[in-house]
């Protein structure tokens, strides 16, 4: 893993994550994937961000150290006790003013967003990624992306003889992002495989 591009609160998370939740430390994205989604907020000027499936705080807080003091990150989690966590970093990482949780069911939440995004992060449960799909993609703003994580999942989905239940939900959603019109797709093979998803606009 290429550790260069972290700062010191990022890797202080990590390691924290790690050493205290080991279980779940390959849940967050990897240092190279947040250098490479907030290339891609600070390319596309995004401001205003939504992410579904916050965690420990990891990529949140990548995101809000890499844009501007008056971005808006709004991320939705359902677990209570890992936002406890994340807090105290973007805490002390002084990124909270940059910060809205919302704590509850992303399916139950999208519905009642009536606000638009320059990017939604979907990292939540991997069943539900059609779904999120089609409840994000009204909340983008006219260049706005979406971007999901896992959709290499390590590599499974390319191995034909690999018919897990999370893996074949991946390739469905896959499959159903790159037949999709009104986006345009690009997968990029960084950390677990990240997909972005651009709505064409309409002439
Ligand atoms: C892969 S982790 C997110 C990692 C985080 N984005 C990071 O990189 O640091 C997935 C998170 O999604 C949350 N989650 C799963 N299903 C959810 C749902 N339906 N609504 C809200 N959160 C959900 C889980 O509790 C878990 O914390």
């Amino acid at each position: 893993m290429n550790t260069f591009f972290e700062t010191n609160i990022q890797k202080k998370l990590r390691e924290y994550v790690k050493n205290n939740f080991y279980h779940a430390s390959h849940m967050q994205i990897t240092p190279d994937q947040a250098h490479y989604i907030c290339s891609i907020l600070n390319n596309n000027k995004c401001k205003n961000i939504l992410e579904i499936g916050t965690l420990y705080g990891y990529s949140a807080l990548s995101f809000a150290i890499n844009s501007p003091n008056d971005a808006k990150i709004t991320c939705i989690e359902k677990d209570k006790s890992s936002l406890k966590v994340a807090e105290k970093f973007w805490s002390e990482a002084n990124i909270s003013h940059k910060i809205k949780i919302i704590n509850g069911d992303a399916m139950n939440i999208l519905n009642n967003i009536d606000e638009k995004y320059d990017l939604i992060f979907i990292d939540a449960d991997k069943k539900n990624y059609i779904n999120y799909f089609e409840k994000s993609l009204p909340l983008l703003e006219k260049n706005g992306l979406l971007v999901f994580d896992n959709v290499l999942w390590k590599g499974l989905v390319a191995q034909k003889s690999n018919n897990d239940r999370v893996t074949i939900e991946i390739r469905k959603f896959n499959e159903y992002i790159r037949k999709d019109k009104r986006i345009k797709t690009e997968i990029v093979s960084i950390g677990d495989g990240l997909a972005i998803c651009k709505k064409i606009l309409k002439s």
